[in-house]
């Protein structure tokens, strides 16, 4: 059943039954103040850091599930409900919530009034603009009292779940004209504070969230509104919130406009107070005033859009398939920038406690939203990088705010070096800026430390070989990318965390296959980079490696049929015919599939064929198979999963990409786009039952084969699948790929296709591209022309600026 559909024009999902099967979520801003607004108002705001700063709370994991949020309540005589349903569930006569790029409206129909809530943050706006419009569409008057409510958090969301007896008696708030200041903590050592306001006089407010609510009352029947009065709260401690209340009278046919403001300030200290503990509210009130009438929050709404016209122009796709189109030119680009902006750190999944920015994450992230704004992901770069030790190991997360290495979840995992070098060439790749090379970068950032990046790509390839087990296999340290397959932790107390312990180290020869083929691919861009800047002796050292690595992966990490995925604690295979449980794995075979390690030997095909054999289902491709059944002390986490979720034989949809793009190494069009179309949300929206989670992004998780109940999917938003999908289907399949000098374009399709067409901008160009495929090929490019004029090869080279040009391909 479909909850809703895709309107692509407005570039919005229209959602049109409020009981889907699991919030649908969006987000608003994209630079540094931030709200997730699911499809009946739930959510929250923060600035910059969900953990350090958050502005308003939000419980998780709650009974009813998504409670609290940005709620307008409308007490219309005898009735009382609100636009998104939610919380007064009282039934709508009729509801639409439209998620659109970083903005949504959600508007409800009750009694002849239509209320509709659009909510944004402007752009270069520290707030979150609400604009309430109510309409009557009787025959008589109407009289209604509109409440808001906002219920703020006391800034570190995590010590504001847990330290009650501290908390129930910092609360302070300040109320002036329409404006309800939220100023916890500001004398001391905050220097912020937060506001909400709205743009007409004011009846009353609350701030007490008992007095507002009655103690014994939930979100859905505040006492104050059902009594249709509110109690002039001031809160002193305990749970301060902000409700306006305004008394609105419709004549027929009217309708009117309201707007409130949800911000944050931060003032300098000589600036803080406007008179002994008042504070100082010129901030405050100049962006109220820019956001003071309805014309001009339209105006903003319009430069919003207008920005993400900009932003998708850059790739554009037609190829007669509405589902992958709106894919590939709206929702996966736009779910890529919020990875970039987030991490993995606030979803309706991510409580915006627990993790920062993954050193890992962010360097994969950034590769599905590169082609955007280059200079952000330049910025990003030199932050991770930042983060680095000097013998090129790293923290694994760090702060948003601070930018420091969160040491906290530890270091110690040896894939991530390699993917700094992954994110810096495909950065350098499309926006040919070889400066970002020359910059100099501090080792955990500390001052003084500074070498230039090219310096830490090289100890992030020495990292690698710098580690070899006993195979001359990468060691694996606490994890590769699979944070759950811990081959040194050992771990039998359940109060230990799998991430950050190493019960065992000395003497391990836990090795990976995934680190193996990893540094094959990015060593090999590494390579080529080195080339470029004329670093010659570099080129042929780390290529010598990279060759000693593909001889040994083919010496020791081929199992017959398939790539091995480790060697373990002791030196004995992990995925492997010999094992009993889990004898093939995903990872191993993407990666060293990717990097065609001994496709002249038939491996990369036979590979792929045991993975379609033993690891595809109709959901996508399985982690791993047969899963684990018990506990294994030697593998870690991935063991402790019920069989067919997560790391245990899940979808694990990041790295089904990997196959598909493997699937492009040796041709096979037809089967990276059949894994391709399994997994991509579009195509699931007619099982919106079963998938749970929404159908325009990608989730992380899928359940597996051998789960209770295949196909439902959980952690959506949030994952490195959505860079990796849009790396691959661009890339890959429609095989449009940035280099170094050019921009290659070397499909690999299904038959089937007769072609498509793409609009790419690529370094101040735009190339207009027409594929064709006359004769049902899968890969292989017969003829390239620019403007009608031959070109010898794939590679469309760079062009003079500020030109369109046509380019078709035609393939064998
Ligand atoms: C999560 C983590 C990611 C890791 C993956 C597999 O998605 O964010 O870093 O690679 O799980 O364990
Ligand atoms: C859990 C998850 C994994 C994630 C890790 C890091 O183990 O299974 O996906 O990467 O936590 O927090």
């Amino acid at each position: 059943m479909k909850y809703g559909h895709f309107d692509d024009n407005r570039r919005e999902y229209v959602i049109t039954n409020p009981r889907t099967p699991w919030p649908w979520i969006n987000y608003l801003g994209n630079e540094d103040f931030f709200s997730l607004v699911s499809n009946t108002g739930g959510g929250y705001s923060f600035y910059k850091d969900a953990k350090f700063r958050r502005i308003t709370r939000y419980r998780y994991n709650n009974v009813p599930m998504d409670s609290g949020g940005k709620y307008f309540y409308i007490n219309d005589g005898d009735t009382v409900w609100s636009p998104g349903w939610k919380p007064c569930k009282t039934e709508l006569d009729s509801y639409e919530c439209r998620h659109g790029m970083n903005y949504t409206t959600i508007k409800g129909v009750k009694n002849g009034v239509e209320a509709e809530v659009l909510y944004f943050v402007p752009l270069k706006t520290w707030a979150e603009v609400q604009k309430l419009t109510l309409k009557n569409t009787t025959n008589e008057v109407k009289k209604l009292k509109i409440f808001s409510f906002v219920e703020w958090c006391l800034w570190n969301a995590a010590a504001d779940m847990e330290n009650f007896q501290r908390n129930f008696s910092t609360g302070e708030v300040e109320i002036e004209d329409s404006v309800i200041y939220h100023k916890t903590e500001y004398k001391e050592r905050r220097n912020h504070y937060a506001y909400y306001s709205v743009n007409e006089p004011i009846r009353g407010f609350d701030t007490d969230r008992e007095t507002f609510f009655g103690l014994y009352n939930g979100f859905d029947e505040p006492q104050t509104v059902l009594e249709g009065a509110p109690r002039n709260s001031v809160a002193h401690g305990w749970s301060p919130v902000a409700s306006h209340y305004i008394e609105v009278e419709l004549q027929p046919g009217e309708s009117k406009e309201l707007v409130y403001v949800l911000g944050y300030v931060e003032n300098a200290d000589d600036e803080k107070w406007e008179s002994k503990n008042i504070i100082n509210k010129s901030k405050a009130k100049a962006t109220i005033e820019r956001f003071n009438t309805a014309e001009k929050v339209d105006i903003a709404l319009a430069e919003l859009r207008a920005y993400w016209d900009k932003l998708l122009n850059v790739f554009t796709l037609k190829s007669g398939e509405d589902k992958l189109d709106r894919m590939v030119n709206i929702w996966n680009q736009y779910q890529c920038m919020i990875t970039f902006c987030f991490s993995r750190s606030a979803s309706f999944f991510e409580s915006g406690i627990g993790r920062g920015m993954g050193f890992r994450d962010s360097n994969q992230d950034l590769v599905g939203f590169v082609h955007q704004i280059p200079e952000r992901a330049r910025e990003r770069i030199i932050d991770i990088a930042s983060t680095q030790f000097s013998d090129g190991g790293c923290y694994h997360q760090y702060q948003p705010l601070t930018k420091k290495g969160n040491n906290e979840i530890g270091q110690g995992f040896n894939d991530d070096p390699m993917w700094l070098i992954f994110g810096t060439t495909s950065y350098v790749k499309e926006s040919g800026d070889f400066s970002i090379l020359d910059e100099p970068v501090p080792f955990d950032n500390k001052a003084g430390s500074e070498v230039s990046l090219f310096n830490h790509l090289k100890v992030s390839f020495d990292h690698v070989i710098n580690n070899l087990g006993p195979h001359g296999l990468p060691l694996s340290g606490r994890a590769d990318w699979n944070d759950c397959l811990n081959l040194n932790c050992f771990s039998s107390d359940p109060n230990e965390s799998f991430q950050t312990t190493e019960n065992k180290t000395e003497g391990s020869k836990a090795e990976s296959l995934m680190i193996a083929g990893l540094f094959v691919v990015c060593g090999r861009d590494y390579v080529e980079l080195c080339n470029q800047v004329g670093n010659l002796a570099e080129t042929d050292r780390a290529q010598h490696h990279i060759d000693a690595m593909v001889e040994v992966v083919k010496k020791y990490g081929w199992d017959g049929d398939w790539f091995i995925r480790a060697y373990d604690y002791y030196g004995r295979k992990v995925g492997s015919v010999e094992n009993e449980e889990s004898k093939i794995f995903i990872e191993s075979n993407g990666w060293c599939t990717m990097a065609g390690i001994g496709q002249e030997e038939g491996m990369v095909a036979k590979a792929l064929d045991s993975v379609k054999e033993r690891l595809d289902s109709d959901h996508g491709i399985v982690l791993n198979n047969p899963p684990f059944t018990r506990y294994y002390i030697e593998y870690g986490e991935i063991s402790t999963y019920p069989p067919g979720y997560k790391e245990n034989a899940g979808v694990f949809c990041h790295n089904n990409p990997w196959i598909m793009i493997g699937e492009t190494v040796q041709g096979r069009g037809d089967r990276a786009w059949e894994y391709f179309r399994k997994i991509c949300p579009s195509y699931l929206e007619e099982i919106s039952d079963l998938h749970k989670t929404e159908p325009y992004v990608y989730a992380q998780m899928i359940a597996g084969k051998d789960a209770f109940l295949p196909g439902e999917a959980k952690n959506s938003w949030l994952t490195g699948t959505a860079a990796w999908n849009y790396y691959a289907i661009t890339q890959y399949i429609l095989g449009i790929r940035p280099t170094y000098n050019g921009l290659i374009v070397n499909p690999c399709i299904p038959p089937e296709w007769k072609g498509f067409c793409v609009t790419r901008q690529f370094r101040g160009a735009t190339y207009e591209i027409e594929v064709k495929n006359p004769n049902g090929g899968m890969k292989g490019v017969a003829s390239l022309t620019i403007d009608g004029l031959l070109i010898e090869g794939d590679i469309i080279p760079l062009m003079p600026k500020g030109k369109i040009y046509k380019v078709e391909v035609v393939m064998l």
